[in-house]
């Protein structure tokens, strides 16, 4: 379905005085309908410029992404994002936020109140329907954010760290819910985290990126029985896989 062809990345220098930086060098990835891919590597590396590309937010300086084999050229309805940084307006309340993807598209008409009504529930967030970002804590934040890039019902979820600000237990509850949402509507995700256990416990495949600029390293197809636990984590299986990512993180 996503398909990256020898995609580098070059940002101009920001002044006279320093380098174009080469963010990501001839990546090559293939991502198959209905995958859970997830990718992690060191900071820096380029895995938000590859999700901003494969978004249309950015275009490659060299190298195609293909979508459906048409090329990427701008950003479209197929494709979610989830972004790393929080991203809820600030002075709508939750359920104008989750709508706005759908307000934006379709007009207010297009906003179907059952449908949020449904979303809202299966979030967890139907009692703060009304409030304000500000007044959710950090979870609920993400769960809103979250929403709203399901209500559009995107083919394509592009996920950047979208736990990384969360404690380990609110964490847990995210990644079965996240988990839960994508064997309902078996979308395609793309998982940028830098947490290598995460990585293994949501994915098909793991992809691996060395330090910038970015390339992928090495792809571990994850074989772990599905649903998935949290307690997985402690299996010998699962620790198998962790050795494996953290040698190519880190080789010596
Ligand atoms: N718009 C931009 N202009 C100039 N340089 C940029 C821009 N966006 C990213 N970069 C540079 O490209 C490199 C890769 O950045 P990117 O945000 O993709 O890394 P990352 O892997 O997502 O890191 P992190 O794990 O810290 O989020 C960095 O050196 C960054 O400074
Ligand atoms: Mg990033």
């Amino acid at each position: 379905m996503i398909e990256l062809h020898g995609v580098s990345k070059v940002f101009p220098a920001p002044n006279a005085r320093s380098e174009p930086v080469m963010a990501v060098s001839k990546v090559d990835m293939t991502i198959e309908d209905g995958e859970f891919v997830t990718v992690v590597g060191p900071s820096g590396c380029g895995k938000t410029t590859i999700l901003n590309m494969i978004a249309g937010f950015e275009r490659p300086s060299q190298g195609d992404i293909l979508l459906d084999g048409e090329p990427v050229l701008k950003p479209g309805p197929e494709r979610a994002v989830v972004f790393q940084q929080p991203s809820l307006l600030p002075w709508m309340t939750v359920v104008d936020n989750i709508a706005f993807g759908l307000t934006l598209r379709e007009g207010k008409r297009g906003v179907d109140r059952t449908r949020l009504d449904g979303t809202l529930e299966t979030m967890g967030l139907k009692n703060f329907a009304s409030h304000y970002p500000y007044q959710l804590s950090g979870g609920m934040q993400q769960r809103a954010a979250i929403a709203r890039a399901l209500i559009t019902d995107p083919a394509i979820l592009l996920m950047d760290e979208p736990f990384g600000a969360l404690d380990a237990q609110t964490r847990s509850d995210m990644q079965r819910f996240l988990l839960l949402v994508w064997t309902e509507l078996q979308h395609t995700v793309l998982f940028v985290t830098h947490d290598v256990e995460e990585a293994i416990l949501l994915a098909d495949r793991v992809l691996i990126m060395s330090p910038r600029p970015g390339r992928i390293a090495a792809t571990i197809r994850i074989t772990l029985a599905r649903p998935r636990h949290w307690d997985m984590v402690m299996d010998r299986d699962f620790n198998d896989y962790k050795r494996k990512v953290m040698k190519v993180l880190r080789p010596q």
